[in-house]
Protein backbone atom coordinates (compact mmCIF):
# COMPACT_ATOMS: atom_id res chain seq x y z
CA UNK A 1 0.00 0.00 0.00
CA UNK A 2 1.45 3.49 -0.96
CA UNK A 3 0.57 6.66 0.48
CA UNK A 4 1.63 10.41 -0.98
CA UNK A 5 3.40 12.68 1.68
CA UNK A 6 5.42 14.32 -0.38
CA UNK A 7 6.10 14.60 -4.28
CA UNK A 8 9.47 12.79 -4.27
CA UNK A 9 7.69 9.49 -2.98
CA UNK A 10 7.07 9.53 -6.59
CA UNK A 11 9.80 8.50 -9.28
CA UNK A 12 10.17 11.34 -12.44
CA UNK A 13 9.29 8.04 -14.33
CA UNK A 14 6.01 7.24 -12.26
CA UNK A 15 4.61 11.19 -12.31
CA UNK A 16 5.30 11.17 -16.32
CA UNK A 17 2.52 7.95 -16.00
CA UNK A 18 0.73 9.94 -13.24
CA UNK A 19 0.49 13.00 -15.89
CA UNK A 20 -0.26 10.59 -18.63
CA UNK A 21 -3.32 9.07 -16.86
CA UNK A 22 -4.26 12.53 -15.84
CA UNK A 23 -4.14 14.55 -19.75
CA UNK A 24 -6.48 10.70 -20.59
CA UNK A 25 -8.62 11.05 -18.45
CA UNK A 26 -8.92 14.92 -19.51
CA UNK A 27 -9.81 14.08 -23.13
CA UNK A 28 -11.89 11.32 -22.76
CA UNK A 29 -14.04 11.39 -18.96
CA UNK A 30 -16.71 9.48 -19.93
CA UNK A 31 -13.84 6.32 -19.78
CA UNK A 32 -13.55 6.94 -16.36
CA UNK A 33 -16.99 7.72 -14.74
CA UNK A 34 -17.69 4.48 -13.18
CA UNK A 35 -13.94 2.92 -12.24
CA UNK A 36 -14.22 3.67 -8.52
CA UNK A 37 -17.95 2.60 -8.18
CA UNK A 38 -18.33 0.89 -4.80
CA UNK A 39 -15.50 2.82 -3.40
CA UNK A 40 -14.79 5.68 -0.87
CA UNK A 41 -12.63 8.74 -0.30
CA UNK A 42 -12.93 10.32 2.93
CA UNK A 43 -11.49 13.64 3.37
CA UNK A 44 -10.15 15.11 6.89
CA UNK A 45 -10.12 18.60 7.20
CA UNK A 46 -8.44 19.97 10.33
CA UNK A 47 -7.61 23.54 8.19
CA UNK A 48 -9.79 25.17 6.34
CA UNK A 49 -9.67 24.75 2.44
CA UNK A 50 -11.95 25.61 -0.81
CA UNK A 51 -9.07 23.94 -3.57
CA UNK A 52 -8.17 21.28 -2.47
CA UNK A 53 -10.86 19.40 -0.16
CA UNK A 54 -13.82 19.54 -3.13
CA UNK A 55 -11.41 18.99 -6.01
CA UNK A 56 -10.51 15.73 -4.19
CA UNK A 57 -14.28 15.19 -3.50
CA UNK A 58 -15.18 16.23 -7.28
CA UNK A 59 -12.28 13.86 -8.43
CA UNK A 60 -13.96 11.03 -6.51
CA UNK A 61 -17.38 11.63 -7.72
CA UNK A 62 -16.11 11.80 -11.21
CA UNK A 63 -14.73 8.25 -10.52
CA UNK A 64 -18.18 7.06 -9.98
CA UNK A 65 -17.19 6.82 -6.06
CA UNK A 66 -18.71 8.23 -2.69
CA UNK A 67 -16.68 10.84 -0.24
CA UNK A 68 -17.74 11.52 3.06
CA UNK A 69 -15.22 13.50 5.88
CA UNK A 70 -15.19 16.86 7.74
CA UNK A 71 -14.27 20.35 6.98
CA UNK A 72 -13.04 21.33 10.36
CA UNK A 73 -11.20 20.29 13.12
CA UNK A 74 -14.36 21.61 15.24
CA UNK A 75 -16.91 19.53 14.20
CA UNK A 76 -15.04 15.76 14.66
CA UNK A 77 -13.64 14.09 17.82
CA UNK A 78 -10.55 16.21 17.40
CA UNK A 79 -12.23 18.83 19.39
CA UNK A 80 -12.85 16.58 21.99
CA UNK A 81 -8.94 15.46 22.56
CA UNK A 82 -8.81 12.51 19.70
CA UNK A 83 -5.41 11.59 18.57
CA UNK A 84 -4.89 11.78 14.54
CA UNK A 85 -3.92 8.80 14.76
CA UNK A 86 -6.92 7.00 16.29
CA UNK A 87 -8.89 8.83 13.69
CA UNK A 88 -7.18 7.10 11.08
CA UNK A 89 -7.81 3.89 12.42
CA UNK A 90 -11.63 4.75 12.57
CA UNK A 91 -11.82 6.61 8.75
CA UNK A 92 -9.89 3.50 7.81
CA UNK A 93 -13.21 1.30 8.87
CA UNK A 94 -15.34 3.77 6.68
CA UNK A 95 -13.07 4.08 3.57
CA UNK A 96 -10.88 3.48 1.09
CA UNK A 97 -8.47 6.50 0.98
CA UNK A 98 -8.51 8.87 2.62
CA UNK A 99 -7.06 13.01 1.65
CA UNK A 100 -6.10 14.85 5.22
CA UNK A 101 -4.87 18.35 6.06
CA UNK A 102 -3.62 19.39 9.08
CA UNK A 103 -1.90 22.34 10.54
CA UNK A 104 0.84 20.31 12.27
CA UNK A 105 3.65 19.44 10.11
CA UNK A 106 4.09 15.57 9.51
CA UNK A 107 0.38 14.81 10.83
CA UNK A 108 -0.53 13.19 7.89
CA UNK A 109 2.62 11.14 8.01
CA UNK A 110 1.88 9.66 11.28
CA UNK A 111 -1.76 9.11 10.06
CA UNK A 112 -0.13 6.83 7.31
CA UNK A 113 1.86 4.98 9.87
CA UNK A 114 -1.40 3.62 11.71
CA UNK A 115 -3.68 3.15 8.54
CA UNK A 116 -4.86 0.45 6.98
CA UNK A 117 -5.70 2.77 3.78
CA UNK A 118 -3.45 5.02 1.57
CA UNK A 119 -3.43 8.58 3.31
CA UNK A 120 -2.52 11.39 1.18
CA UNK A 121 -0.66 14.76 2.50
CA UNK A 122 -3.62 17.54 1.47
CA UNK A 123 -1.04 20.36 3.04
CA UNK A 124 0.75 20.07 6.72
CA UNK A 125 1.40 23.14 8.15
CA UNK A 126 4.32 25.22 6.64
CA UNK A 127 5.62 22.31 5.03
CA UNK A 128 4.51 20.29 1.91
CA UNK A 129 1.27 20.62 -0.31
CA UNK A 130 1.90 17.42 -2.76
CA UNK A 131 -0.94 17.37 -4.21
CA UNK A 132 -0.66 21.03 -5.26
CA UNK A 133 2.40 20.51 -6.86
CA UNK A 134 1.09 17.39 -8.80
CA UNK A 135 -2.04 20.12 -9.97
CA UNK A 136 1.24 22.51 -10.58
CA UNK A 137 3.69 20.05 -13.02
CA UNK A 138 0.59 18.76 -14.66
CA UNK A 139 -0.37 22.56 -15.41
CA UNK A 140 3.35 23.11 -16.62
CA UNK A 141 3.93 20.28 -19.00
CA UNK A 142 0.20 20.55 -20.20
CA UNK A 143 0.43 24.24 -21.07
CA UNK A 144 4.31 24.29 -21.80
CA UNK A 145 4.31 21.21 -23.40
CA UNK A 146 7.68 20.41 -21.23
CA UNK A 147 8.83 19.99 -17.22
CA UNK A 148 12.80 21.45 -17.87
CA UNK A 149 14.59 23.98 -20.06
CA UNK A 150 12.59 27.38 -17.75
CA UNK A 151 13.18 30.09 -15.91
CA UNK A 152 10.50 30.44 -13.33
CA UNK A 153 10.36 33.34 -10.63
CA UNK A 154 8.37 32.11 -7.73
CA UNK A 155 6.91 35.27 -5.84
CA UNK A 156 5.60 36.32 -2.44
CA UNK A 157 5.43 34.44 1.05
CA UNK A 158 8.64 32.05 0.06
CA UNK A 159 9.29 31.62 3.42
CA UNK A 160 5.57 30.18 5.07
CA UNK A 161 4.34 28.85 1.63
CA UNK A 162 4.33 25.18 1.28
CA UNK A 163 3.38 25.06 -1.99
CA UNK A 164 6.38 26.78 -3.25
CA UNK A 165 8.40 24.36 -0.91
CA UNK A 166 7.21 21.20 -2.51
CA UNK A 167 7.26 22.82 -5.68
CA UNK A 168 11.28 23.48 -5.81
CA UNK A 169 11.54 20.30 -4.21
CA UNK A 170 9.60 18.74 -7.46
CA UNK A 171 11.26 20.88 -10.01
CA UNK A 172 14.90 20.33 -9.28
CA UNK A 173 15.02 16.39 -10.82
CA UNK A 174 14.12 17.79 -14.44
CA UNK A 175 16.95 19.42 -16.50
CA UNK A 176 17.98 23.23 -16.92
CA UNK A 177 15.90 25.02 -14.37
CA UNK A 178 16.50 28.48 -13.27
CA UNK A 179 15.04 29.68 -10.39
CA UNK A 180 14.35 33.16 -9.66
CA UNK A 181 13.14 33.91 -5.92
CA UNK A 182 11.10 37.06 -5.49
CA UNK A 183 10.24 37.87 -2.11
CA UNK A 184 10.90 41.02 0.79
CA UNK A 185 13.78 39.90 3.04
CA UNK A 186 11.12 39.02 5.66
CA UNK A 187 9.81 36.16 3.91
CA UNK A 188 12.87 34.78 1.85
CA UNK A 189 12.79 30.95 0.70
CA UNK A 190 14.23 29.03 4.09
CA UNK A 191 17.79 28.07 3.96
CA UNK A 192 17.42 24.17 3.90
CA UNK A 193 16.08 24.82 0.27
CA UNK A 194 19.06 27.94 -0.72
CA UNK A 195 21.41 25.06 0.59
CA UNK A 196 19.52 22.11 -0.91
CA UNK A 197 19.93 24.15 -4.33
CA UNK A 198 23.61 24.71 -3.57
CA UNK A 199 24.78 21.30 -3.29
CA UNK A 200 23.05 20.35 -6.35
CA UNK A 201 24.72 22.69 -8.61
CA UNK A 202 21.55 24.28 -9.36
CA UNK A 203 21.84 28.26 -10.17
CA UNK A 204 19.05 30.42 -8.38
CA UNK A 205 18.75 34.46 -7.72
CA UNK A 206 17.01 36.11 -5.57
CA UNK A 207 15.43 39.47 -6.22
CA UNK A 208 13.32 42.01 -4.15
CA UNK A 209 11.20 43.72 -7.14
CA UNK A 210 9.27 41.96 -9.72
CA UNK A 211 9.83 44.15 -12.18
CA UNK A 212 13.58 43.54 -11.99
CA UNK A 213 13.50 40.43 -13.50
CA UNK A 214 9.65 39.59 -14.98
CA UNK A 215 11.42 40.07 -18.66
CA UNK A 216 13.56 36.74 -17.91
CA UNK A 217 10.25 34.49 -16.60
CA UNK A 218 8.94 31.99 -18.81
CA UNK A 219 6.92 30.92 -15.61
CA UNK A 220 5.79 33.24 -12.68
CA UNK A 221 4.11 31.59 -9.72
CA UNK A 222 2.52 33.88 -7.59
CA UNK A 223 1.52 33.26 -4.05
CA UNK A 224 -0.26 35.02 -0.76
CA UNK A 225 1.31 35.97 2.42
CA UNK A 226 0.73 33.25 4.41
CA UNK A 227 -1.64 35.56 7.59
CA UNK A 228 -2.41 32.27 9.81
CA UNK A 229 1.47 31.67 9.73
CA UNK A 230 2.32 34.88 10.87
CA UNK A 231 2.77 35.28 14.76
CA UNK A 232 2.23 39.15 14.51
CA UNK A 233 -0.55 41.03 13.11
CA UNK A 234 1.67 44.15 12.26
CA UNK A 235 3.93 42.35 10.41
CA UNK A 236 1.41 40.76 8.28
CA UNK A 237 0.06 43.91 7.85
CA UNK A 238 3.29 45.76 6.69
CA UNK A 239 3.76 42.67 4.01
CA UNK A 240 0.71 41.83 2.49
CA UNK A 241 0.79 44.02 -0.41
CA UNK A 242 4.53 44.17 -1.44
CA UNK A 243 3.59 42.68 -4.65
CA UNK A 244 0.60 43.55 -6.51
CA UNK A 245 0.89 41.59 -10.22
CA UNK A 246 -1.18 44.42 -12.50
CA UNK A 247 -1.59 44.92 -16.34
CA UNK A 248 1.69 47.46 -15.96
CA UNK A 249 3.64 44.94 -14.85
CA UNK A 250 2.70 42.33 -17.34
CA UNK A 251 3.75 44.88 -19.77
CA UNK A 252 7.12 43.68 -19.08
CA UNK A 253 6.72 39.97 -19.73
CA UNK A 254 7.56 37.93 -22.25
CA UNK A 255 3.85 37.01 -24.68
CA UNK A 256 4.36 33.29 -23.70
CA UNK A 257 5.01 33.37 -19.79
CA UNK A 258 2.60 31.41 -18.15
CA UNK A 259 0.98 33.10 -14.28
CA UNK A 260 0.51 30.45 -12.16
CA UNK A 261 -1.25 30.73 -8.47
CA UNK A 262 -2.20 28.17 -6.31
CA UNK A 263 -4.97 30.33 -4.88
CA UNK A 264 -7.03 31.62 -2.99
CA UNK A 265 -5.68 34.74 -4.08
CA UNK A 266 -5.76 37.88 -2.04
CA UNK A 267 -4.22 41.42 -3.63
CA UNK A 268 -1.23 40.04 -5.23
CA UNK A 269 -2.71 39.20 -8.51
CA UNK A 270 -5.05 42.25 -9.43
CA UNK A 271 -8.13 41.01 -11.16
CA UNK A 272 -7.63 43.17 -14.13
CA UNK A 273 -4.90 40.26 -15.39
CA UNK A 274 -7.46 37.68 -15.01
CA UNK A 275 -8.65 38.48 -18.42
CA UNK A 276 -4.64 37.72 -20.15
CA UNK A 277 -4.39 35.12 -21.74
CA UNK A 278 -0.80 34.33 -19.81
CA UNK A 279 -2.88 33.86 -16.32
CA UNK A 280 -3.67 30.45 -16.22
CA UNK A 281 -4.55 29.93 -12.39
CA UNK A 282 -8.02 29.07 -13.26
CA UNK A 283 -7.15 26.81 -15.51
CA UNK A 284 -4.84 25.48 -13.15
CA UNK A 285 -7.66 24.52 -10.37
CA UNK A 286 -9.05 22.45 -13.50
CA UNK A 287 -5.81 20.82 -13.69
CA UNK A 288 -6.13 19.98 -10.33
CA UNK A 289 -9.41 17.70 -10.31
CA UNK A 290 -7.39 15.64 -13.09
CA UNK A 291 -4.20 14.76 -11.09
CA UNK A 292 -5.95 13.92 -8.03
CA UNK A 293 -8.61 11.45 -9.98
CA UNK A 294 -5.30 9.83 -11.48
CA UNK A 295 -3.73 9.96 -8.11
CA UNK A 296 -6.72 8.43 -6.11
CA UNK A 297 -6.76 5.67 -8.93
CA UNK A 298 -2.91 5.03 -8.82
CA UNK A 299 -3.13 4.77 -4.87
CA UNK A 300 -6.21 2.30 -5.36
CA UNK A 301 -4.21 0.51 -8.07
CA UNK A 302 -7.27 1.09 -10.31
CA UNK A 303 -5.96 -0.23 -13.60
CA UNK A 304 -8.49 1.15 -16.53
N1 LIG B 1 -4.41 25.71 -3.20
C1 LIG B 1 -5.01 25.34 -2.05
O1 LIG B 1 -4.49 24.56 -1.26
O2 LIG B 1 -6.23 25.92 -1.85
P1 LIG B 1 -7.18 25.60 -0.62
O3 LIG B 1 -6.48 26.07 0.64
O4 LIG B 1 -8.44 26.34 -0.89
O5 LIG B 1 -7.37 24.10 -0.57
Amino acid sequence: MRHLMNPLDFTVEELDSLFNLANDIEKNPAKYAHVCEGKKLATCFYEPSTRTRLSFESAMLSLGGQVLGFSDAGSSSASKGESVSDTIRVISCFADICAMRHPKEGAPMVAASKSSIPVINAGDGGHQHPTQTLTDLLTIRSLKGRLGNFTIGLCGDLKFGRTVHSLINALVRYPNIHFIFISPPELRVPDYITDMLQEKNIEYEEVIRLEDCISKLDLLYMTRVQRERFFNEEDYVRLKDFYILNKTKMELAKDDMLILHPLPRVNEISVEVDDDPRAVYFKQVQYGVYVRMALILTLLEIKC
